[in-house]
């Protein structure tokens, strides 16, 4: 028997990962980059050569979705495991567009290679992590991360890769939690219905890798104003395609509009803050680390908590 811990750092793209050319694998049908975060990770120990498989979250009886899909994840890891013991916590709610399943996978991706043995590169890391959620294979870099989709049909050249360390720029990203419970639709199930269904979807094909591009030499430049413009058209483009789709898939409240609202307001006094939002209705605030007040006191008017985080370190095997 031996065990490894890890912890792994969530991450929000601030260029969007939205739909699959292969679902088994999790290969994207566009790259995207993004912003690992301090205060939000997972921390994960897994025992190689446990009495039986068993997933704990928070010290209980993981539920039996979580454990299935953690359990199937190890198992394609090394077809030939020993059961294992799965240990996890998160600092933060998960399944409201929080990305944990980033965290989450770049954790257990990380712990179980440590707990076998097994001498992964970062790069190697990155694509086991990509097969257990795509968001995930950026999560095993701290600062700012470029996951270039690839074109092989193997997933081998589609991972994450560095672009910018933790302490490249003074950023902040705050997030206005518009509702912490678990959303309606995952976004496995929302992004394959876009691609299957919405009939903008071939226009997000098609405008996503500039985005990556302007959004990469922005960061190099740290050129706010830039990244930012970048950062919105995706996040809007991506949800006109969620919108579209047949079914709608909507994760908008009304209190995400009003953030919305109140970050345009921030712009024309002359704040530099600009939004995001994945699959949930949580809205997210890229700003200099400078007007982190101005802009959490415009969120605090309509949403009870907003967090603020700064751009976060690489994952570590802690034990
Ligand atoms: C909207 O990585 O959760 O957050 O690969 O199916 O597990 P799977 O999806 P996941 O999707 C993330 C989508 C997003 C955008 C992003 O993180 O790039």
């Amino acid at each position: 028997m031996s065990r490894a811990t890890a912890r792994a750092h969530a991450n929000i793209a601030l260029i969007k990962y939205w739909g699959k050319r292969d679902t088994q694998l999790n290969l994207p049908a566009v790259s995207s980059l993004s912003l690992t975060l301090d205060r939000f990770w997972t921390e994960t120990t897994v025992t190689w050569g446990a009495p039986a498989d068993v997933v704990r979250v928070g010290g209980e009886a993981a539920p039996d979705g979580f454990a299935t899909r953690a359990l199937s994840f190890l198992d394609r890891l090394d077809p030939a495991r020993p059961p294992v013991a799965i240990d996890t916590d998160n600092s933060f709610p998960t399944g409201a567009g929080l990305a944990s399943s980033a965290s989450g996978f770049a954790a257990l991706t990380l712990a179980a290679s440590a707990a076998s043995g097994a001498d992964h590169t970062t790069e190697q890391l990155s694509v086991l992590a990509r097969q257990g959620s795509g968001s995930a294979c950026r999560s095993l870099w701290g600062g700012f991360v470029t996951w270039r989709k690839g074109s092989l049909a193997d997933g081998t050249d589609s991972h994450g890769s560095p672009l910018a360390p933790q302490d490249h720029w003074d950023l902040a990203m705050l997030v206005a939690v518009v509702a912490a419970g678990k959303k309606p639709i995952g976004s496995t199930v929302a992004m394959e219905r876009t691609r299957a269904t919405s009939p903008y979807y071939a226009e997000w094909l098609a405008t996503s890798e500039a985005d990556v591009d302007t959004a990469e030499r922005a960061v190099r430049e740290r050129n706010l104003t830039t990244l930012g413009e970048a950062m919105e058209s995706s996040t809007f483009k991506m949800h006109a395609t969620m919108h579209t789709a047949r079914p709608s898939v909507n994760y908008w409240k009304p209190a995400t509009m009003a953030c919305i609202h109140a970050v345009e307001q921030l712009r024309s006094k002359g704040v530099e803050a600009y939004l995001t939002m994945d699959a949930g209705p949580n809205v997210k605030v890229l700003c200099n680390r400078a007007d982190v007040e101005a802009v959490q006191s415009a969120l605090s008017a309509h949403v009870s908590r907003v967090e603020v985080l700064l751009p976060g370190p690489a994952p570590q095997v802690t034990r």
